[in-house]
């Protein structure tokens, strides 16, 4: 399996809405981070779509290391 990019290794903070659907970007190739815009075509990696049940701050990992399937910060970056 190919490796994402490492798009930032710092964590982004985002306001998310309740119902809003979200495609995180785990390839680390999108410019516009820590969302999707489809720059993975022809890679194996593939966006990972959530709906947030309510509104809140979060933090999405741009080292693409984290463990967390919704795209959410694990402090992986840390070790890197
Ligand atoms: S651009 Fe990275 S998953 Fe779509």
């Amino acid at each position: 399996m190919d490796l994402p990019k490492i798009a930032a290794k710092v964590p982004v903070k985002v306001d998310i809405v309740e119902g809003k659907k979200y495609a995180y970007c785990t390839c680390g190739l999108s410019d516009n981070q820590p969302f999707c815009n489809g720059a993975h075509k022809g890679t194996e990696f593939r966006p990972s779509v959530c709906t947030p049940e309510q509104s809140k701050t979060v933090h999405f990992c741009q080292c693409k290391q984290t463990k967390n399937a919704t795209g959410f910060c694990d402090g992986s970056h840390k070790s890197l």
